[in-house]
């Protein structure tokens, strides 16, 4: 199923269009499955979704009770340094509902990348099944087309297929981290892509253009496909100027 496509006019609409796709998520969940299983995105792109999540009118929503909470992925640094996806997005809204949520799953990235990806792997079978199945995953992508932390033509180079939880190198600081391999983000009913800047608009294009060539390396932003689900790539003007 090809990826939908949204544009939107900026960074401040592509937020409001994102808060508005997680409560939908959520609340459908909730009906159908009685919880709702979401994966946070890292980076600064979702902070302005999060704070529209934590907000007034939204964190009140009782999905957030029922919701377990999972990273894509994490810096190897304390939960409590400002580069944590952790820590920015307890600050941004897991400490601002009105309830906390069923499950924070944080990656324990502290510990080192190794024994951290071990950790979070094990727990991800346990919790989510093996391939494991969440509801909604926020990803964002990097200029280079990188997403989480697999980035393109360097760490993780090889990983066992069946891994869900693997150590990677970042190619900038901090460069230890740990990452959910494709097999694992590809379990989201839904995936939710955030991309806004014109830094993003060489990588968008060649994601998602049509002049996309079979030969061309995949970035691994265009390597993520819900097992059944659909791909959603919210995208602001900017990010989008190089799409046909
Ligand atoms: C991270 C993210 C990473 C991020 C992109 C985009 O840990 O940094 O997982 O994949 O989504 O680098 O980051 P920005 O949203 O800050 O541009």
């Amino acid at each position: 199923m090809p990826p939908r496509i949204e544009v939107l006019d900026d960074a401040s609409a592509l937020a409001d269009a994102a808060a508005r796709e997680v409560v939908r998520a959520g609340r459908s969940a909730l009906a159908e499955r009685g919880e709702f299983r979401l994966v946070l995105a890292g980076g600064r792109t979702p902070e302005a979704t999060y704070r529209r999540l934590s907000g007034e009118e939204i964190r009140g929503e009782p999905f957030w009770a029922r919701t377990a909470v999972f990273w894509g992925d994490e810096r190897c640094v304390p939960p409590d340094d400002p580069q944590s996806n952790y820590g920015r997005a307890a600050a941004s809204i897991l400490s601002r509902l009105s309830r906390p949520p069923a499950a924070v799953h944080r990656i324990r990235g502290e510990r080192g990348a190794e024994p951290a990806a071990a950790e979070y792997d094990a727990l991800l079978r346990e919790s989510s099944g093996d391939p494991p199945r969440f509801d909604l995953v926020l990803l964002g992508m990097g200029a280079d087309g990188h997403t989480a932390s697999l980035f393109p033509g360097g760490s993780p180079a090889d990983f066992p297929p069946d891994a869900l939880a693997i150590p990677a190198l970042a190619p900038a600081p901090p460069r230890e981290r740990v990452t959910m391999t494709p097999r694992a983000l590809g379990g989201g009913r839904e995936i939710l892509f955030l991309v806004q800047g014109r830094a993003k608009a060489e990588a968008v294009a060649t994601v998602l253009g049509p002049g996309r060539h079979a030969s061309a390396p995949v970035l691994p932003a265009g390597s993520i496909e819900a097992r059944d689900g659909a791909v959603t790539w919210l995208l602001d003007r900017e990010a989008a100027s190089r799409l046909a």
